[in-house]
This record gives structure tokens, C-alpha cells and sequence, in this order.
């Protein structure tokens, strides 16, 4: 008989516990545990049986190695950040917080392959809502057929039946699957339904897109276990207020995950940005203190992008510090370096700092320029507009090689810079035409220039 037993899981982390938690003891989360029942004795007669594949060791060159099929998604940067296009037969999740564009990318998709038969799969809105969605993107799908449906068999039913070449699940947390006995959104239903589609797409060959909604902490609700199932996790990501989106490779079992896709959200749906330097030249603003250019390098793209700080009196006792777009831990560290290095008095300063668009870099080389903007800040002075910036700060204030130098000056020449400041010792075999190449080794070296005008 099969046994009924309650257990409490985080719904975060996935620890079980015999009764209900306040706060996880694994995750240190509140309020995460929800009850779920579990059948002991059926689980264990559905687990499935392993099977040998019947496979013998081979010797590497006798594998035959057929060359890859790729489904093309007409959709440079989404094809970029998968390595090429889709892979028949993988599941790709797609990430990022409620009203990021996730669901609009996924449609936009569908909507831009023409007689391709696809599969729009919504726990989350009806068939008319979808339909008003579509409206405003463009695109004339032939064969795009729209389910508002939260029954996992009942989507495979119709997937079945239709064989789609692509299935977008919208959202995983918003469907369930009738085998076990767990609210619809809860960690074993999410775990489930995602193995069961994993199952379901191998066997027959169809990829699916299934959108993913993200928790608090920045991880995919039903996090880990989700990461692990899944061929690739791909996390949209972006300021609400600004309208570009970053779509970045976590993981990928078919490419490299330091591709990054760059999108703008506008009124008929997310449009491709193929040149990221644009983020930064919309905008004009020659004489204002407190700006650098950075020459950073995000995934493989070299783009540049403008850096504000703003450094004044604290008010209070405690000077604030303060970041958006870049590590603030980082930031406390550069200025710690710019007080004792270069002998700047920033204890009784406040210190804000922005990257600009609403994008978030992680590039170490865009360290030099935070430094500059601060610099111009604290001294009011305005930096020459033809200069920019690519270096790492060390913490004895020495500047450190950057990884693509070549193309990080190669982009401020496209652009129209006059000077780029690089690390010292650096090897660069670009020849530039016009752009003054200036290696320093130290901040204070660097500021010398950035100063002579
Ligand atoms: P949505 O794709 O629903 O986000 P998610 O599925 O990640 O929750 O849409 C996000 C926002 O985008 C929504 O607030 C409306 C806006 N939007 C546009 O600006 N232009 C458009 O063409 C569409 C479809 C949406
Ligand atoms: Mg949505």
C-alpha cells in the first residue's frame, strides 16, 4: 500500500524537513517551506528502470561524428548566445524577473518564423490576451498555434499530435503535471514537469523554450534543481525603467556561455541591438564633471559605455557609497586604493556611482574609468571627450593587463575617440590610424593624462 507521508520543502533550496520551518537552516530563507505529500512506496515503483544503451567502449576516432543541426531562430542574438541556433531535442530556460520581456521574447520568436510549425504554450494568459500580445509584434507565423493550458499531459497531448518543430512553455511555475499530488508553482512540480519534458523532448526530437520566473535572491524559482535538468539556462536581465535587456548564457551544453545577446524593449517588441556602442552614443553631454568612457568588453563584444560618479560632502557621519550596475564591494575597494595610492581624502565624501543605460558590467577593465569619473567628480573638472579607458586597478594601485585589448581599442577608434589609456606592458598588434594609444602603469600615471588637458 502506498504510504501518504507530509514533508515540508523549501521552496528555495529544495531541503526537506519533517515539519514546517520558519527559516531554512541550509538557505537561511524565511518563510520558504510549504507542505508536500509524498507517496513513498508509488515513486519508487515509477522510478523508471535503467536500461543499458547496449553501447561498447569505442576508440575516440571510430565515434562518427555527425555535423550539427541547428534550428535558425531569425534572431542574430539569440542565435549567438545559443552557439548558432537551436538544438533539436534541447531545452532551453529562459530566466529573468516578472516584466522583463521574457514572454514577449518568446513570442516574438514564434512570430518571426513563418511557416516553421511552433507550439505557444501559457499557463499565465488567455488565448485572446496572447493574441493581443502578437498584435503588437511583428511577423506573419503561418503554423504558430496558441494553447492557454496549465495541464503538462494535456500540452504533450497537443504537441504529440501536432509535432511542432519548437514548444515555448510560458511559464514552467505556472503549469503541473497530474502525477504527483504538489500545488501547481511548488518545487516538486516544477522539478517534475521539468523532467518530464526533458523526457518528452528527447524522445521526440522537439526543442522547447520554457520560461522561468526568478526568485528574489536572482536564481531561478526552484533553482538549482531546474539548472541541473535543463541543456541551457539563459538569464534575461535589466533595468524596469531603462529599456535594455541582456540576455546572458549560464549554462550550455551546445556552446560558450560568455555570449551575450543585447536587446531594446520598444512599443512592437524587443528589437536587436547589434551595436552596444550606440547605448552609450545616444547621448551627448560635453563639459560635465564626473564622467569617463570605458572600452569594456562584455561576453566577446567590445563596447563602450559612459561611467558617472558623483562625489560630495556627506551629510552625515557615515559617507554613503553607493552603485548601480557594478559591484559595490569593487567600488569600496577602488576607492580605498585611490585614498591610500594616490593620496585622495574621500572618508568624509559620499560616492555614487552609475553605469549608464541601466546595464551591468562585469568587466574588470572598466576599473581605470570608475576611478576617472570619481576623479572628475571630486576635482569638478570635465574630462577631455575624446579620451577613454580600459584597465584593471590592482591593489597597490598598479594598472593590470585586460583579456581583447586589440578589439577594445579598435572600438574607441570606430567611435571616433582621440586617445585610449591602456596598461603598460600590454601587447597590442592592433595599428591604429588615428587613436593615440597611452600604456600607464600606475592610477596616478593615468590621471596625469587625463588632467594634461
Ligand atoms: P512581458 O514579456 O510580459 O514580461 P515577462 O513575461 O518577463 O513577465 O512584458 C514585459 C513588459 O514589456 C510589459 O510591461 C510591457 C512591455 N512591452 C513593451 O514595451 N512593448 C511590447 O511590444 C510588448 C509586447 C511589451
Ligand atoms: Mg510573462
Amino acid at each position: 500500500m502506498a504510504k501518504v507521508q507530509i514533508e515540508y520543502v523549501c521552496q528555495n533550496c529544495g531541503a526537506k524537513s519533517p515539519k514546517e520551518l520558519g527559516r531554512c537552516p541550509v538557505c537561511g530563507q524565511w518563510g520558504t517551506y510549504i507542505e508536500e505529500k509524498t507517496e513513498r512506496q508509488m515513486i519508487a515503483q515509477k522510478a523508471p528502470k535503467i536500461i543499458s544503451s547496449g553501447a561498447r567502449p569505442l576508440k575516440l576516432h571510430e565515434v562518427e561524428a555527425t555535423p550539427e543541426i541547428r534550428i535558425d531562430l531569425h534572431n542574430g542574438e539569440l542565435n549567438r548566445v545559443l552557439g548558432g541556433g537551436l538544438v533539436p531535442g534541447s531545452l532551453v530556460l529562459i530566466g529573468g524577473e516578472p516584466g522583463i520581456g521574457k514572454s514577449t521574447l518568446a513570442l516574438q520568436i514564434l512570430m518571426k518564423l513563418g511557416e516553421i510549425k511552433t507550439l505557444y504554450a501559457s499557463g499565465e494568459e488567455s488565448t485572446k490576451q496572447i493574441k493581443l500580445r502578437a498584435e503588437r509584434l511583428d511577423g506573419n507565423p503561418s503554423n504558430l498555434f496558441i494553447l492557454s493550458e496549465t495541464s503538462l499531459e494535456k500540452i504533450l497531448e497537443y504537441a504529440t499530435e501536432l509535432m511542432p518543430d519548437i514548444v515555448v512553455i510560458d511559464s514552467i511555475q505556472t503549469i503541473g503535471t497530474e502525477t504527483i499530488d504538489a500545488t501547481i508553482g511548488s518545487l516538486s512540480q516544477v522539478r517534475e514537469c521539468a523532467a518530464i519534458l526533458l523526457r518528452f523532448a528527447k524522445e521526440k526530437n522537439i526543442p522547447f523554450l520554457i520560461v522561468g520566473h526568478i526568485n528574489k535572491e536572482g536564481s531561478i524559482a526552484g533553482p538549482k534543481v531546474l539548472e541541473h535538468i535543463v541543456d541551457t539556462v539563459l538569464q534575461f536581465e535589466g533595468d524596469q525603467h531603462y529599456m535594455y535587456r541582456i540576455l546572458r548564457a549560464q549554462k550550455n551544453r551546445f556552446g560558450s556561455t560568455s555570449e551575450l545577446g543585447i536587446y531594446e524593449m520598444q512599443h512592437n517588441g524587443l528589437r536587436e541591438v547589434t551595436n552596444p556602442s550606440e547605448l552609450l552614443l545616444s547621448q551627448n553631454h560635453e563639459g560635465l564633471s564626473g564622467m569617463a568612457i570605458a572600452s569594456a568588453v562584455e561576453g566577446v563584444r567590445p563596447f563602450l559605455i559612459e561611467i558617472q560618479a558623483l562625489v560630495s560632502s556627506a551629510a552625515y557621519g557615515t559617507p554613503q557609497r553607493s552603485s548601480t550596475g557594478f559591484d559595490g564591494r569593487r567600488l569600496n575597494m577602488l576607492l580605498a586604493v585611490l585614498e591610500k595610492r594616490v593620496g585622495f581624502k574621500l572618508l568624509q565624501k559620499d560616492v555614487f556611482l552609475n553605469i549608464a543605460g541601466g546595464l551591468r558590467v562585469n568587466d574588470p577593465a572598466i576599473d581605470l574609468a570608475v576611478l576617472a569619473a570619481v576623479l572628475s567628480s571630486n576635482m569638478d573638472i570635465a574630462l577631455d571627450d575624446g579620451i577613454c579607458l580600459s584597465g584593471e586597478v590592482g591593489l597597490s594601485g598598479e594598472i593590470r593587463p585586460v583579456a581583447r585589448i586589440d578589439q577594445r581599442i579598435a572600438e574607441a577608434e570606430k567611435l571616433g575617440f582621440k586617445k585610449i589609456i591602456i596598461p603598460a606592458g600590454q601587447k597590442v598588434s592592433f595599428r591604429p590610424k588615428q587613436i593615440e594609444i597611452l600604456p600607464v602603469k600606475k592610477v596616478a600615471e593615468a590621471f596625469r593624462h587625463i588632467l594634461k588637458n
